[in-house]
């Protein structure tokens, strides 16, 4: 896992989107994970004016996202599809028909989630998963204590999760009790990942992610496990690492 300190949360930002970037020019029809939250928003934001002042081309480009809300209106504000249109697919050159968000909203959830997997195989697997992270340590929608080898399913959402995301529906009453999330096997399969954590409501999640025990309880501490994680974060979410003068001089040194 290699864990990169920025001063601020723009830094973080520019920095993640011009790691997507190098893939993307590597690979041209390269395959995106993609998430949602206040954080990746600035680099999205970043993303936009590499497409519009530098011609990063996204027509051959598909992407999947990590998950969405059950029962909600998917062109309202509030909805995954909705931040993701407004967000980065109506600035750049993606094409509609390779943007993948999950349809939360299925009859059959089941066989929604079995085919989204079946998706992301057939176009050879996530080259590069973008991940916020949760206050308790949740990636996607998966919640402390969830299988470590789930795979892409409905999934409750703890009162801290609703509690967190509120903002987007004004009340607890209103905020959707479930979704459909990609599953902690289905992200740990991607070939790379790159997790963006900002703000100190982020420290003890960072804390166990990168330096606690691999746990349900915590589940990004699994990608500890992977062999292609980079974790980036600014200093108030890293403030809490034991580590942290260790991290700063690998990262300095390798510049
Ligand atoms: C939601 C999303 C996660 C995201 C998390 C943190 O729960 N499903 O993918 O990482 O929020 O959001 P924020 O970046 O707003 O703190």
């Amino acid at each position: 896992m290699q864990v990169i300190i920025v001063k601020k949360a723009s830094e973080g930002a520019i920095l993640g989107a011009n790691i997507i970037k190098n893939e993307m020019l590597k690979k041209k029809n390269i395959v995106l994970g993609l998430a949602t939250g206040r954080t990746p928003i600035s680099l999205y934001e970043e993303l936009a004016r590499m497409h519009k002042e530098e011609g990063l081309d996204f027509s051959d480009v598909t992407s999947f996202n990590l998950d969405e809300y059950c029962n909600v209106d998917f062109e309202k504000e509030g909805s995954y599809h909705f931040f993701m249109n407004k967000h980065l697919f109506s600035k750049v050159n993606i094409k509609k028909e390779n943007t993948n968000v999950p349809n939360a909203n299925a009859l059959d959830l089941e066989k929604e989630c079995k085919a989204y997997e079946d998706k992301i195989k057939s176009k050879g697997g996530i080259d590069i998963q973008l991940l916020g992270i949760g206050q308790d340590g949740h990636i996607g929608f998966n919640e402390p204590s969830c299988s470590l080898s789930s795979r892409t399913r409905k999934e409750f959402l703890t009162l801290d999760t609703r509690e967190a995301n509120i903002d987007d529906y004004g009340s607890l009453d209103k905020m959707p009790i479930s979704a459909v999330t990609m599953g902690i096997g289905t992200i740990m399969e991607a070939k790379k990942i790159l997790l963006l954590a900002f703000g100190k409501s982020k420290r003890r999640a960072i804390k166990e992610c990168v330096e606690g025990g691999v746990s349900s309880l915590w589940p990004a501490s699994i990608l500890q496990f992977h062999n292609d994680a980079t974790i980036i974060v600014d200093e108030e979410a890293a403030a809490d690492l034991y580590n942290i003068n260790y991290y700063k001089q690998k990262y300095e040194e390798n510049l």
